[in-house]
């Protein structure tokens, strides 16, 4: 069969990563995690010592940071300048700087024209996820799924992973998720957004398994 393309867009805690990755490893295809691209590049600024909230500084050191990703979804790697930083972007200092740096127009134009390239490169084709996949980065691919689950949902879900590393209370996770869906949904440059082609699934009372299915099932009828 022919390469097949799928956007998977949606805020923080919905289940895009785990739902990504079982697909593409269930189709044999490839599996790009694009919000670890925004959180390696914010990782370089910080490390760089650059000013966050400077849009303008983060703007001339934009094409600076060399990032590659690993596509096999069984996986995924990144590396910033050959450096593995798959645990240091995972932080809060990371978490809490990676959408004043992603809003920035130049930031978007480097990391958006990588992964075009990334998806073209795939030869059975990559499930992409994002938030702006289906909008902006791959606008012509084969199925494109939103999902949504309530805010209590999310910050559960997001304080079940965070067990153990990092802060667990939950109103904090609800607190601080909201606040990044909000500069993400309001900035001005390709803002997380459902494309109007896209397939809205809520998540809010589905097992993982049952979204995975939904979604294999919508790739398969496109194949
Ligand atoms: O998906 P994840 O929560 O790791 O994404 C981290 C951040 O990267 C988001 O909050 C957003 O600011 C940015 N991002 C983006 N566009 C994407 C993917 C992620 O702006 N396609």
């Amino acid at each position: 069969p022919a390469a097949v393309i799928v956007a998977i867009d949606g805020p923080a805690g919905t289940g895009k990563s785990s739902t990504s990755k079982a697909v593409a490893a269930k189709l044999g295809l490839g599996y790009l995690d694009t919000g670890a691209q925004y959180r390696a590049i914010t990782w370089w600024m910080v490390n760089n010592g650059i000013d966050v909230e400077d849009a303008t500084a983060v703007a001339d050191a934009a094409a600076k940071p060399v990032i590659v990703s690993g596509t096999d979804p069984s996986g995924p790697t990144i590396t910033v300048d050959g450096v593995d930083v798959a645990g240091p972007i995972r932080t809060q200092e990371v978490t809490s700087r990676v959408s004043a740096v992603s809003a920035v127009p130049e930031v978007r134009a480097q990391i958006t024209e990588l992964q075009r390239s990334i998806a073209a490169e795939a030869p059975r084709g990559i499930v992409v996820e994002g938030r702006d996949i289906g909008t902006t980065v791959l606008p012509d691919a084969d199925v494109k799924i939103f999902l949504t689950a309530s805010a209590e949902a999310r910050a559960a879900r997001r304080s079940g992973e965070l067990k153990g590393k990092e802060a667990v209370d939950l109103a904090a996770t609800q607190a601080a998720l909201a606040k990044r869906d909000a500069a993400d949904s309001g900035r001005k440059t390709s803002p997380l957004a459902k494309a109007d082609d896209a397939i809205e699934v809520d998540t809010t009372s589905l097992t993982l398994e049952q979204v995975i299915e939904c979604v294999v099932t919508l790739v398969e009828e496109k194949r």
